[in-house]
């Protein structure tokens, strides 16, 4: 068949339906052009493998983009995943989610747990459930991959306890809850692989130094999430300083380790929210060029495919902790502040600090909100016991009118009998 085409084009030329030689050539630059530029913008697929069953997985952002592959890949290797979702496990949705992994990995070790990131009280309830029980409850790996970004043009928002709700989630939840479960990483015995994965992004090379904090017009939601993240990356390197520093009770080395991954930029409803700036239209814009974050954007898989080495990788535990991963292999950190231990005792002391008196607040207030709802329930009781006494009060008043009247009766009655 291919012969007869050729020999036919030798002797006639080309046929009319053809398009002309220069156009093929032109849509086969533009079909190659496209290939290449998803495949490279695609990334590396994960090397490692490893059986998950029985390995106890906490991971925040299990909902959503990355994190959601990242747990339905741990569930599906068989890990008990518990998800650290921000609505109670009695939410209807995170029901249905946990639900639907259940089915869809045929692992029913799989359950939620309230951390509302945006709420140090939250983490601090979940954290102390989790290290107050005797004995020590079993802790492979904690998966941090909750984020989040104000849309761009976006305005400064601060959580219920007053801290800027980026820093919040994407640093300082983070820091309070691996530092409320240290014990629970330390009680871990020796030859048990414990991992702490931090998901983090490049945003952090442009970010304003930690000891600039943004201030007023300085403020952009662009900055706030690069800080953010830079924050975590340099106490993700100081926890695991931290926890190579812990003596352990039987003398062996601490083995537990921590991993920062950046997946790439990725095709994730965080990432949606944020080119669309939250808007209808800006929808509209998303869709109508959907072509081009297809082709330069991850797919949420494949931006999960960096966490997944990190989770499954063998040499993670043999090497030293704090490493960066990237496309499935190990990459410098692109500023010197991330190492700087200066810059990580600052940070330490001021999230501590910050934390403590936030912490101060919210517990006054609450024990004000126990004492005011004390006070109403002892006046509705109190107003409850007047209205009882009142009615009491009404009815022998009531019963006295009603002697008072038959005994008027009796009397009136006896008076006409004796002038009769
Ligand atoms: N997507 C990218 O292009 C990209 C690039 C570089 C790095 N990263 C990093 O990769 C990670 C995952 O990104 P993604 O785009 O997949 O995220 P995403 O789709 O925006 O999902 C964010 C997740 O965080 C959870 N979350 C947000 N606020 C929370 C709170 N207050 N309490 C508890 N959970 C909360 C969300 O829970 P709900 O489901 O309840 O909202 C959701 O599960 C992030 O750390 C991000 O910084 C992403």
């Amino acid at each position: 068949m291919p012969i007869p085409f050729l020999a036919s084009l030798y002797f006639n030329g080309y046929p009319p339906w053809m398009p002309e030689p220069y156009r093929l050539l032109k849509y086969a630059t533009a079909f190659s052009a496209v290939t290449l530029t998803k495949w490279y913008s695609s990334g590396r697929h994960n090397p490692a493998e490893r059986n998950m069953h029985g390995r106890v997985v906490l991971i925040t952002g299990g909902t959503s983009g990355i994190g959601a592959v990242a747990a339905y890949e741990l569930a599906r290797r068989g890990a008990q995943v518990v998800l650290l979702t921000r609505t109670p496990p009695s939410d209807s949705y995170v029901v249905e989610y946990v639900e639907d992994l259940r089915a869809r990995t045929g692992n029913h070790m799989v359950y939620a747990e309230q951390v509302d990131l945006a709420d140090l009280h939250s983490v601090r309830r979940f954290a102390t459930r989790w290290i107050d029980n005797a004995p020590p409850r079993r802790l492979d790996m904690i998966v941090l991959c909750a984020a989040t970004m104000v849309p761009p043009g976006g305005r400064r928002v601060e959580t219920a306890e007053g801290v800027e709700v980026t820093w919040m989630v994407n640093f300082l939840a983070n820091f309070h809850l691996l530092g409320i479960l240290s014990p629970a990483i330390r009680a871990q015995p020796f030859d048990r692989d414990v991992r702490i994965v931090v998901a983090t992004c490049s945003s952090y090379i442009s970010s304003p130094r930690l000891d600039d904090p943004l201030k007023g017009a300085d403020w952009t939601p662009q900055k706030a999430y690069a800080q953010s993240k830079l924050a975590l990356m340099v106490f993700a390197k100081a926890y695991q300083k931290h926890l190579d520093a812990y003596k352990r009770p039987d003398e062996l080395p601490m083995n537990a380790k921590v991993v920062l991954v950046d997946p790439g930029y990725a095709r994730t409803p965080g990432t949606r929210r944020w080119l669309t700036r939250g808007s209808l239209w800006g929808l509209l814009v998303y869709l109508i060029f959907y072509f081009f974050s297809w082709l330069l954007l991850k797919s949420p898989y494949m931006a999960s495919q960096s966490l997944l080495y990190a989770m499954m990788d063998g040499s993670v535990v043999r090497r030293p902790g704090g490493r960066l991963i990237k496309e499935c292999m190990d990459v410098d950190c692109a500023r010197k502040d991330v190492d700087d231990e200066e810059v990580a005792k600052k940070l330490w002391e001021s999230s501590d600090q910050l934390i403590e008196r936030v912490e101060k607040q919210q517990a006054l207030k609450r024990a004000k909100e126990k004492r005011e709802e004390k006070r109403r329930e002892e006046e509705a009781k109190r107003a409850a016991q007047v209205e009882e006494i009142d009615s009491l009060i009404g009815a022998i008043k009531k019963g006295k009118a009603k002697e008072n009247q038959k005994k008027g009766a009796k009397k009136g009655k006896a008076a006409g009998n004796n002038a009769k």
